[in-house]
């Protein structure tokens, strides 16, 4: 299996899965993965269900989003979380981890935010009055081919552009760019959080690093949709803490998570890593 700074690279969203049934032992793997019990950086414990849709396996399209398709997918991921302040954060933390296992196991997802049914996610995730659905995300086995939307370049992102590393990340305040260095251990991890995916390729993520202490900021995009019941934003950046965190460990560097807001006026504070 691919190390995980690899499957971090290779990750794309797959709107177009091969008709296939998943296999019996991929079943039994992703079973596994999403009951072993999740926490995020802010102490919230999301849980998650594999969800055959039958629908789909009759080779039905799937409309999932407000923009782009889902083809072909039979199973999909949901699972949901306690409503708080930092829930959506601790969901993708979560699910990125189980996404790039997937990736690993070279399965296909898409992260999904909007306009998926939720309540049909309810019923089988039988959610309580204060659990939230923030996403989901269909799993199976990517198609040769793109769907035909994505050959016209009809879909409203290109995934594969991100943000430069000086445009994301900056040494004491926002006014002050980091210098890419590939042989710098902790670059390698922000690197990480460059390629995350996030909603509508918004990238909101910024970093600022102060002596042995990173923050971690949202700058807000008003095309992505924060509603009463889900902060896509915050997941976005739940998804980048997984990436950084992942790359971190990857590279032995022993450090914490921490919230100590430094008093930057620019931007939402969010969370702090400090390496020790
Ligand atoms: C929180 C979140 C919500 C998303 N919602 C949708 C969605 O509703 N429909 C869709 O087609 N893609 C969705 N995406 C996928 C993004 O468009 C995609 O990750 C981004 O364009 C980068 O492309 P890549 O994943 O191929 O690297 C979502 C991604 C994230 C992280």
């Amino acid at each position: 299996m691919i190390n995980y700074s690899d499957a971090i690279k290779k990750r794309r969203s797959i709107r177009n899965y091969d008709k296939k049934h998943l296999e019996d032992n991929h079943i039994v793997k992703v079973d596994k993965l999403i009951s072993k019990p999740a926490i995020g950086p802010f102490g919230n414990k999301p849980r998650f269900a594999l969800i055959e849709k039958p629908a789909a396996r009759k080779q039905e399209k799937v409309r999932l989003g407000t923009y782009g398709f889902i083809s072909n997918a039979a199973y999909f991921i949901g699972g949901c979380i306690e409503k708080s302040e930092f829930s959506e954060v601790d969901y993708g933390y979560s699910l990125e981890r189980i996404v790039l296992e997937l990736t690993r196991m070279e399965l296909g997802t898409c992260w999904i935010g909007g306009t998926f049914k939720r309540s049909d996610y309810k019923a089988i995730l039988q959610t309580k009055e204060n659990e939230i659905i923030p996403c989901i995300t269909p799993i199976g086995y990517p198609a040769k081919k793109k769907t035909l939307r994505e050959r016209l370049g009809l879909t409203l992102t290109d995934g594969s552009l991100r943000n430069e590393f000086g445009s994301l990340f900056f040494e004491n305040d926002f006014q002050t760019p980091i210098v890419f260095n590939p042989e710098d251990k902790i670059h390698q991890a922000l690197e990480a959080v460059r390629l995350a995916p996030s909603a509508v390729n918004k990238q909101p993520w910024r970093v600022v690093k102060q002596g042995n202490k990173y923050h971690f900021y949202i700058f807000r995009d008003k095309m992505v949709s924060k509603t009463k019941s889900t902060d896509l934003q915050k997941v976005d950046l739940g998804i980048a803490l997984a990436h950084f965190k992942i790359i971190i460990e990857e590279n032995y560097i022993n450090g914490k998570w921490h919230i100590g807001d430094p008093g930057i006026k620019e931007g939402e504070y969010l969370i702090t890593w400090i390496k020790e």
